[in-house]
């Protein structure tokens, strides 16, 4: 059991990556321990380039963002956690895979019709070849298990496809070079959608800071946004049939459920009936009780520079030893000399 999973540190870790994903990596990570996995968990800091971005900035979120991981649960002396420019390996299978990986698989990706919108010419060439590299992420390391939240699910099938052909096409049967990554996507939270517009995934990239909850967001902060939250004039329903068609209603249920660990069913039972101006300040209470411990481990670490230096270097010095074996084996397949 080998886990790997990564985050790209371009804003602020908030509830739909929590919930979607780094609440995974946890209770993977206590799961590992018990089975005698590894885990490895980055910040994909690598992918962030692929859109513009402040130089300044993505080195202050690289550390932000690693300080939020351990505050949520990731213990560094467990896991490998470290950032991707560190590990020259991520960019150099990238190349690798790029031999193998066919235009038309990249063009079926959704992520970059999305990110790239109308201006697809202007768009940089990372942004489109940005699922590679995802791959190579993953393959690198031999990953058996990537946690990730829906929307990761495509590039992971690519990740497959692309291993698959190039063990078809450069390794024998008895010795691939690569092993077949399976997601691991909650079935509870895999989309935790915007409070904005319950159509619209919860993102960083979303320009009204008021369409999400960040784990850095204070207790006010917090109870404001889901008092703001969108929703319809009906009360809760009483069964979770009744969310059909209510795709606010149902995401602000979700959410609750999720963070309390219980069925959807089991809140309609209690707030079944009732209207949201009951609903909320309740969920808002929850999300700050969960979040708060978070939050307040997050703070104490977050301006200790050099603390997280050199737990990245740490993380990195053991990643570029684990990706080793793959990455000379995947040149030796290739008939590249060193
Ligand atoms: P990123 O940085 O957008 O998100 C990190 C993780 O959070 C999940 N997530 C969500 N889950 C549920 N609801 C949401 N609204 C929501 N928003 C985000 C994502 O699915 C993801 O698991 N390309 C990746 C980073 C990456 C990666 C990898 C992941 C790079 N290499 C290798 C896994 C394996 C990304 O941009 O995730």
């Amino acid at each position: 059991m080998r886990i790997v999973s990564g985050i790209q540190p371009t804003g602020n870790l908030h509830l739909g990556n929590y919930l979607g994903a780094i609440r995974n990596w946890v209770r993977m990570q206590d799961d590992a321990a018990r089975q005698g996995g590894d885990c490895l968990f980055f910040l994909a800091d690598l992918h962030a380039i692929s859109m513009p971005h402040v130089p300044a900035d993505l080195t202050a979120n690289t550390r932000a963002m690693t300080a939020a991981l351990i505050a949520c649960g990731i213990d560094p002396e467990r896991s490998t956690l470290f950032n991707q420019a560190r590990v020259p390996a991520h960019a150099e299978m990238q190349w690798l895979l790029n031999g193998t990986a066919r235009i038309g698989w990249l063009n079926r990706m959704t992520q970059f019709k999305d990110k790239s919108g109308k201006n697809r010419e202007g768009a940089s060439a990372a942004l489109y070849t940005y699922p590679v590299l995802q791959a190579a992420d993953v393959l690198v390391y031999r990953a058996t298990h990537v946690p990730v939240g829906e929307d990761q699910k495509q590039h992971l099938e690519l990740a497959r496809d692309i291993a698959q052909k190039f063990n078809n096409d450069y390794a024998s049967e008895d010795a691939p070079v690569f092993t077949l990554p399976d997601p691991i996507i909650p079935a509870d939270a895999a989309r935790i959608m915007s409070l904005r517009d319950g159509t619209a995934k919860m993102s960083k990239s979303d320009p009204s800071d008021m369409s999400r909850i960040n784990l850095t967001d204070d207790a006010d902060a917090m109870m404001q946004k889901v008092k703001k939250a969108r929703t319809d004039p009906e009360p809760l329903p009483s069964e979770p049939e009744g969310l059909e068609g209510r795709a606010e209603a149902r995401n602000l249920v979700g959410i609750y459920a999720t963070i309390a660990d219980i069925p959807v069913a089991d809140v309609l039972r209690d707030f079944g009936g009732k209207g949201f101006g009951v609903f909320k300040p309740a969920l808002g209470e929850l999300l700050v009780e969960k979040l708060a411990p978070i939050n307040a481990r997050y703070v104490a670490l977050k301006d200790d520079v050099a603390q997280l230096d050199a737990l990245l270097n740490r993380g990195a010095e053991k990643a570029r030893m684990l990706a080793k074996p793959t990455l000379d084996a995947a040149y030796a397949a290739l008939g590249l000399c060193r």
